[in-house]
C-alpha cells in the first residue's frame, strides 16, 4: 500500500486542490471520447468540494458531458430525506441546470435494501467497465469515520471488506440504520481512490492509517486501496498530524 499525503492549510483549500484534480480528469477523459465515472461519499466533508465544484468558473472549465456520478455509499432513506447522501449532493451540486441529470447514478434508499444492493450491483457491471470481475471506477472519493470506517464499511463488520459482492447491505453500529454500500473489492478495484479528511478528530487515525500501526488493523480505512495499491490523502492541517 502507497500511501501519497496531500496537505493544506484548510479545508477549503484542500476541495479546492480536488477540484482541480476532476477538472483535469475530465479533460482528459473528453480528449479520449471516455466518461469519467466517479463513486462519491456522503457526510460532511465532501460538501465543501461540492460548494466550490459548483462555483460558476467550473461551470464552463469541467467537462460535465464526461462526468457520470455514483455513490460510494447511501442510508436507507428517500433522496429528499435530510440524511440521504444524494439529497446532500444534489441540493449542494447535482440540481445545476448544465449537469446532465441522465449522468446521475443515485443508490435507491427507499428501496428495499437486499434488492437495491443486487440492483446497483447489476447496474454498475453493466455500465462500467469490468476487471478481475469487478466494476472499475476512474475515481472514489471517500471520507473517514472517526472510528475509522469508510464507506458504510464498519469496524464491526470487516467481511465487507472481502466480500465477493459488488454492493452489499450494511447497519450502522450505533444507530442502526441500515446502509448500501460499495464492497471492499469494488472500491480496491479502482483505478484512482482517493480520501477527504479535516479535522483534529481524524488526526489519530489517519496516523495510525499512514503508520501502519497495530490499531489500525480495527480500521476498514486502512484496507482500501487503487487497483494499484495506492491511496491519495487530501488533508487539511489539523488532520495532518502523522
Ligand atoms: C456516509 C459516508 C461516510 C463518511 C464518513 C466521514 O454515508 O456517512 O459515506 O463513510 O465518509 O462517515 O464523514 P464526515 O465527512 O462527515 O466526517
Amino acid at each position: 500500500m502507497t500511501y501519497t499525503t496531500n496537505i493544506y492549510e484548510n479545508a477549503v483549500l484542500s476541495a479546492s486542490a480536488i477540484a482541480d484534480f476532476i477538472l483535469k480528469s475530465s479533460k482528459d477523459q473528453q480528449q479520449n471520447s471516455k466518461y469519467l465515472n466517479i463513486a462519491v461519499s456522503g457526510g460532511n466533508t465532501p460538501k465543501y468540494l461540492f460548494s466550490i465544484l459548483s462555483n460558476e468558473d467550473y461551470r464552463t472549465t469541467i467537462a460535465w458531458d464526461y462526468i457520470r456520478f455514483f455513490w460510494v455509499d447511501e442510508r436507507c432513506v428517500g433522496p429528499t430525506h435530510p440524511e440521504s447522501n444524494f439529497g446532500m449532493t444534489f441540493k449542494s451540486l447535482l440540481h445545476l441546470d448544465y449537469i446532465n441529470k441522465d449522468n446521475i447514478y443515485r443508490m435507491m434508499g427507499e428501496n428495499n435494501p437486499e434488492s437495491e444492493a443486487a440492483r446497483y450491483s447489476e447496474l454498475l457491471n453493466k455500465i462500467l467497465p469490468v476487471k478481475n470481475g469487478f466494476p472499475v471506477f476512474d475515481l472514489i472519493l471517500l471520507g473517514l469515520g472517526d472510528d475509522g470506517h469508510t464507506a458504510s464499511i464498519f469496524p464491526d463488520n470487516l467481511s465487507l471488506l472481502v466480500s465477493d459482492k459488488t454492493v452489499a447491505v450494511a447497519t450502522h453500529p450505533t444507530s442502526g440504520q441500515q446502509r448500501i454500500t460499495l464492497t471492499g473489492k469494488t472500491i480496491n478495484n479502482a483505478n484512482e481512490v482517493v480520501f477527504l479528511i479535516n479535522g483534529k478528530n481524524k488526526a489519530s487515525i489517519v496516523s495510525a492509517i499512514i503508520n501502519q500501526t497495530p490499531e489500525a488493523k480495527n480500521f476498514p480505512a486502512s484496507y482500501v486501496h487503487s487497483a494499484s495499491g495506492k491511496c491519495i490523502l487530501y488533508l487539511d492541517n489539523e488532520a495532518a498530524t502523522f
